[in-house]
């Protein structure tokens, strides 16, 4: 590719004249917005090990009282976007969320959407727009954009869950708002829309979101997930096993920002993922592998360890290679990432 002319090669009165005038030369700029071949990719493997990250957040229950935090939650961003950008991804914030026995985080809604992925403890609920969905390990409970939410706990000990939004993406969009309301009314029953659509292939005729981009389908028991992927091993003796997380009403992705999908690898088993354009989140539901990366700066492609409950990202571009270090337990792990807007793009 031909070498072009920088900004240093431009007479400085020239470069005053066109600042002066919210001008700014294309051609000294433009290999580095328009790289040839690979596009820039800020965000770096990285992994946030859950045992080292928990004592810290248990720290934080002690430090700050929900009061003056609403919600307790230790961002995890990913170094490549510079932490301050809080990123795990381009478009995907993730945090880890601390509810304490007895703690109520308050009602409010918001325009971005969120996903919240229970790590461990049991006996909260989030109620959504009057809806109480049980989060258990390894369920997405979901609040889609403009849903009143708030999480209450009536179980004994800390409850953690990692919340997944599209909160950078809607935050540079100059979308992001939230407005705080009353206590809700819990008027449904429990998991009505789990109950709504759990049936396969049979859709209710009484919603009216038809049509939306965002699932009407609120909670996404881990226990279904798993036993489908446990189904398909018992079918497919080799090949990926993974599932999507669709709206029940479009078979499309549950938002449009971001994919949620989930991977099951066999005792021992090594896959290499398909080469894809979005980088990926990983957080481990059950069992302990490795992850290698090829074709990024921020690795040289050795495979790096995990167990259950840790969190990695990858960026786009680039060979993943998932290994189950368990001769004999399957390893589960829940997928984030950015093909909804890729697609709907036209760059996946
Ligand atoms: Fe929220």
């Amino acid at each position: 590719m031909t070498q072009l002319g920088t900004l240093e090669e431009l007479p400085q009165s020239y470069r005053d004249a066109l600042t002066e005038r919210n001008l700014v030369p294309l051609w000294p700029a433009m290999r580095s917005v328009l790289p040839y071949k690979v596009p820039t990719r800020d965000t770096s493997v990285t992994k946030w090990d859950y045992q080292s990250l928990r004592p810290l957040l248990m720290q934080a229950g002690e430090l700050t009282p929900i009061e003056k935090a609403e919600r307790r939650v230790l961002i995890l961003a990913n170094p490549g976007h510079g932490l301050e950008n809080i990123q795990a991804t381009p478009s995907i914030y993730l945090g880890m969320q601390l509810i304490l026995p007895g703690e109520t985080a308050p009602n409010h809604r918001h325009t971005p959407s969120a996903v919240r992925v229970i790590v461990e403890g049991e006996g909260a609920f989030t109620t959504v727009d009057g809806e109480p969905c049980k989060m258990e390990r390894g369920d997405l409970i979901l609040t889609p954009a403009g849903k009143w939410h708030e999480h209450t706990h009536e179980g004994d000990g800390p409850i953690v869950w990692l919340d997944v939004l599209d909160l950078p993406l809607i935050y540079r969009l100059n979308g992001s708002w939230a407005i705080e309301g009353e206590l809700q009314n819990s008027d449904k029953v429990r998991d009505k829309s789990y109950s709504d659509y759990s049936a396969a292939g049979v859709v209710p005729n009484i919603n009216l979101t038809r049509g939306s981009d965002n699932t009407p389908q609120l909670r996404y028991p881990w226990s279904k997930t798993r036993a489908c992927l446990v189904e398909m091993a018992a079918d497919h003796s080799d090949g990926l096993l993974s599932i999507s997380y669709v709206n029940p009403e479009t078979g499309r992705s549950i938002f449009p920002s971001i994919g949620f999908g989930a991977i099951m690898l066999r005792p021992g088993e090594t896959q290499t993922l398909p080469k894809r354009t979005t980088p990926v989140i990983f957080h481990v539901l059950e069992g302990e592998g490795s992850m290698a990366v090829e074709g990024h700066p921020s690795t040289d492609g050795t495979p790096q360890g995990f167990v259950e409950k840790d969190t990695l990202s990858a960026p786009g571009y680039t060979h993943i290679t998932l290994t189950n270090l368990s001769s004999s337990e399957p390893l589960f792990l829940m997928t984030a990432d950015e093909s909804p807007l890729h697609e709907y793009l036209g760059i996946f």
